[in-house]
């Protein structure tokens, strides 16, 4: 099986690295309650997804530069190993990344990201950071059919980087440039330091720029190497809703690509979801609209129906899961037949050969190899041994208003159509439950227990007349 995470490397750099990470803004466009770096995209946090590009490059510190919904955006990325800089009024990308200054040694570079570019690749940073050294900078540009709104890149004739001018500083030439600064760069923190003390606000938006540091470090000759983004996804921020419905494709795109060059079938690229990691066998084929949370492993030739949603699962090999199931927190053996209209929840084990058809919901639950409940069932906290027939309608009712009980099946064992298992019973091997029964005793193996009223016909019963009126 190949993983589709990047494989985790020990990264050898002679220079330490320090990343911040600016996400102080505020995101009005957004039109929303919830700060702009935690809205999700494909399940997490945008912010998230920079701290795992950051944290792949294995840094010395990570520093995040917050603003706006501070508590909001800390609470929604517990636990992340950053440091949190509050820059508690925003005076600009320079302001922000000086707030998080202390925190970076001087003999560090400082790679400065951002809360609302999620697609940046880790391969990309890589290269960014090996292009800087102790005298040299470097910075990640993109060529854009239309580059409004960003700062533009500034070359000489020999086509050497001299200055970024923002979109609103820029001269209608200077606004014909279609190199356009991402924001994304790495610098000798000592020089970065320096420079950004000397930084001034005196510009149109009266905001203290991080892209004039440029411009200080050619005066001083110091080197300033560029390099243009292989790919503008992995640049593009998000600023509002539209976007971010455009970086999620994006991102839908680029885990649909890697399923495929890893052997899986898709019905179509376009309509799949991984929002995890997806571990995938050979010859794996996933129908349209599947969502994948959490770490989910699919064996080799599993087959996922259309419309199902599967969170931290594991399903062995030939295994079919039907159109719409539910899948979560479960381990499903080999060769099993799951669905349609299938539910199985949390903490379910289906050993080999196990059949769950259509709305049946499993819950806390074993089954042995063979068992089978095909139609319209709940098992729920039950142990349920191997070849056993859960009929159409069983319900093993586990909950008793205050507290759950368990139950346990014996192998071989039948219950038949609507029978109704009182937690705490157990149905001994090879036991049958007659159809409709409701069983609140042992039920003894190897033998027919029914528990049901006896039928009756009454002869001379008549039906009721409607009365004249
Ligand atoms: C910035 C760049 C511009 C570049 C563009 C790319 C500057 C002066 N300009 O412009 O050259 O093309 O990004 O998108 O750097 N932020 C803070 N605190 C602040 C200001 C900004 O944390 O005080 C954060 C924002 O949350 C955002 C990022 O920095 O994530 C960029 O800020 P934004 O105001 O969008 O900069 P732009 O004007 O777009
Ligand atoms: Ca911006």
């Amino acid at each position: 099986m190949a993983a589709l995470q990047p494989q985790q490397y020990r990264v050898v750099r002679t220079v330490k690295l320090s990343i911040v990470i600016l996400a102080a803004g505020q995101g009005k466009r957004m039109k929303s309650d919830l700060p702009k770096v935690v809205q999700p995209l494909a399940g997490r946090p945008l912010l998230r997804h920079v701290i795992d590009a950051a944290e792949s490059l294995q840094p010395e510190t990570i520093d995040v530069v917050y603003g706006h919904g501070g508590d909001q955006v800390r609470s929604r990325l517990e636990g992340a190993a950053v440091g949190w800089i509050l820059q508690a009024e925003q005076l600009g990308t320079g302001h922000a990344v000086m707030q998080a200054m202390p925190a970076v040694p001087d003999a560090n570079l400082a790679l400065i990201l951002y809360g609302d570019v999620p697609l940046i690749r880790r391969e990309t940073l890589a290269q960014l950071v090996a292009m800087a050294g102790p005298k040299a900078m470097s910075l990640l540009t993109v060529e854009l059919p239309d580059p409004t709104g960003y700062g533009r890149i500034v070359r000489d004739a020999q086509g050497r980087v001299r200055r970024i001018v923002e979109q609103k500083d820029a001269t209608r030439r200077e606004l014909k440039i279609r190199e356009g600064n991402t924001g994304v760069m790495c610098v000798p923190a000592k020089l970065l330091r320096r420079w950004l003390g000397r930084l001034r606000n005196d510009n149109a938006q009266k905001e203290y720029y991080l892209t004039d540091i440029i411009a200080m470090a050619v005066k001083e000759k110091v080197k300033v190497a560029p390099l243009v983004a292989p790919t503008v996804a992995e640049v593009l921020g998000i600023n509002d809703k539209l976007q971010l419905a455009e970086v999620e494709a994006e991102y839908r795109r680029l885990r649909a690509r890697e399923l495929m060059l890893a052997g899986v079938t898709l019905a179509d690229p376009a309509r799949i979801d991984v929002r995890g990691e997806l571990v995938t066998g050979r010859d794996v084929f996933i129908d349209v609209n599947a969502v994948f949370e959490g770490r989910v492993v699919l064996g080799d030739r599993v087959r996922i129906g259309p419309g199902c949603v599967l969170r931290d699962a594991s399903i062995g090999a030939d295994t079919q899961v039907h159109a719409h199931c539910v899948i979560e927190s479960a381990t499903i053996g080999r060769d099993c037949s799951i669905g349609p209209f299938s539910r199985a929840r949390p903490t379910s084990q289906l050993a080999d050969r196990v059949h769950i058809g259509n709305f049946v919901e499993v819950k806390n639950s074993q089954l042995g190899d063979d068992s089978k409940a095909n139609h319209l069932a709940y098992v729920g906290d039950a142990a349920v041994g191997a070849r056993v027939n859960i009929g159409a309608g069983t319900i093993v009712a586990n909950y008793d208003g205050a507290n759950k009980h368990r139950t346990t099946i014996g192998d071989d064992a039948h219950t038949g159509s609507n029978s109704v298992l009182v937690a705490p019973i157990s149905v001994g091997a090879g036991a049958t439950v007659g159809a409709g029964s409701t069983v609140t005793r042992e039920v003894p193996a190897g033998k027919l227990t029914v528990a049901r009223a006896k039928q009756v016909t009454l002869a001379h019963w008549q039906r009721p007349r409607k009365q004249a009126k």
